[in-house]
């Protein structure tokens, strides 16, 4: 079978199964893990929220990542040039450019937080704020959040250092790097779990995770979950797409997607399980937004012994996260100019930092400097948060779905499948739920999210 994409150019491939299955979980698992998931967990009832976004994951967020993987995989082409390959000289490319639309705005505020968390994995291991109590820590927060420079320099220093592993390639730098921080991450949260769950009052917090409060089992909280499901997942945005292309043909997709969505979730209960037992302890409800990280987390480390310690790890564990999602979303777009524009991998690279940095700008500077500036009555890096999550993610997941299972259609997804795969039982499932559930729940959420 012809690999190569244009004549005497041959793309490249993961190394290893588990290569690739690191560094796609490893976009997977993120601040979306961190902190989005617990707070929505609390929010959403407790176990109430786990069973319907469990079934979610089933229904929706598997089938989801067995297309991706296939539409990456079948044309071994970046997000855009998939769907263009697919059907040349039709519009369907304008999906693809949505999804890359979205990624450099997810891009430009997502590396605004990842450069806090660096900023805070330095201040807690020279100790600065083990002293600090809640009022303090909040007060720390908004001094930094707001000052001229320091987050607009954390947030270059992150997509630099994002740069430099996308530059060294699928294989040496994205692989390598996942390989050795998905594992470190997973263990440092493991350890945080323990601390977490030994904190006097902690165990109402992990047994208030696992109790269903039956009022909560509604269709807002199902909708809360599945937006989750996709955030979480890296849905929507081409990653998978792109993480698909460089697959080989033999590898077994629908397996490949149960072992990618089961270990996000595990890792986002696990997270769960480090900051909800934690705030129960000192009797603190929990709130959406880097307040629950940045103050009241830390807050909690500053009642224990040794609290720099406990402080770094987190901010260690958090950066490697975060780290780890932000070399994904820009390989989609580096990706993208590799392979249609044929530009080298490092210029590339080098050139969509310094774009990123600069859209990084107003959501570094919009709680300082440019604080007058509010997008209805938002700050910039949230109204960028808004933007994407509500509106471009689901147009563009449902373009996606829509595509796949009616345009390139189910017997091309159910031969691609074949080619790795010999549950046939199995895929038959994932290309109805591909067909039928992905578009109608993605049009759901779409239209309740407008309305
Ligand atoms: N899944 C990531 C998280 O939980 C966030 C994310 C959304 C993402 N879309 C992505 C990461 C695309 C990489 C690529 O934090």
């Amino acid at each position: 079978m012809g690999r190569a994409l244009v004549e005497g150019q041959k793309r490249e491939e993961w190394q290893s199964r588990w290569g690739f299955i690191l560094a796609t979980v490893g976009s997977a698992v993120g601040l979306g893990n961190v902190w989005r998931f617990p707070t929505m967990v609390v929010r959403g009832g407790g176990g109430a929220f786990l069973i319907l976004y469990l079934g979610l994951v089933l229904l929706i967020g598997i089938p989801a990542l067995v297309m991706e993987l296939s539409l990456g995989r079948r044309t071994n082409r970046n997000t855009l040039g998939a769907f263009s390959h697919l059907r040349p000289g039709s519009r369907w490319w304008l999906v693809g450019a949505l999804s890359m639309l979205a990624v450099f705005v997810v891009l430009s505020f997502y590396s605004v937080i990842a450069g806090w968390s660096l900023i805070y994995l330095v201040g807690s291991t020279a100790g600065i704020f083990s002293q600090q109590g809640p009022a303090a820590l909040t007060e720390t927060f908004t001094r930094l959040s707001e000052h001229p420079f320091l987050p607009a320099m954390a947030a270059a220093l992150f997509i630099g250092l994002t740069a430099s592993v996308v530059a060294s390639g699928v294989a040496h730098g994205i692989e390598r790097v996942s390989k050795a921080l998905l594992p470190a991450m997973v263990l440092l949260l493991v350890v945080l779990m323990f601390r977490s769950l030994f904190l006097e009052g902690a165990l109402g917090g992990a047994l208030w995770l696992i109790r269903p409060d039956p009022e909560a089992l509604n269709l807002q909280t199902a909708l809360a979950a599945l937006g989750q499901v996709f955030f979480s997942f890296s849905l929507g945005m081409g990653a998978v797409i792109t993480y698909g292309s460089y697959l080989s043909r033999g590898s077994d997709i629908p397996r490949n997607s149960l072992i990618i969505g089961f270990s996000d979730v595990g890792i986002a209960i696990l997270a769960a399980l480090v900051v909800v037992p934690a705030l129960f302890a000192l009797g603190i409800s929990p709130e959406i937004g880097p307040g629950v990280i940045f103050v009241t987390l830390l807050g909690i480390f500053n009642t224990l012994p040794f609290p720099a310690v406990w402080a770094s790890l987190f901010f260690l564990m958090l950066t490697f996260a975060a780290l780890t999602s932000t070399i994904a979303m820009l390989e989609v777009l580096v990706a993208y100019l590799v392979d249609e524009k044929r530009w080298s991998r490092s210029l590339a690279s080098t050139l969509l930092a310094v774009l990123i940095l600069v859209a990084a700008l107003p959501s570094a500077l919009g709680q300082g400097v440019l604080n007058h500036i509010e997008i209805a009555g938002l700050t910039i890096l949230d109204a960028a948060d808004q933007l994407v999550s509500n509106l471009m993610l689901p147009v563009a997941g449902l373009m996606t779905a829509i595509f796949v299972g009616w345009v390139w259609g189910t017997g091309p997804v159910a031969l691609e499948l074949s080619l790795g795969s010999t549950r046939s039982r199995l895929s038959r499932l994932i290309t109805l739920a591909i067909r039928y559930i992905l578009p109608i729940g993605m049009a759901y959420i779409l239209i309740t999210g407008i309305l």
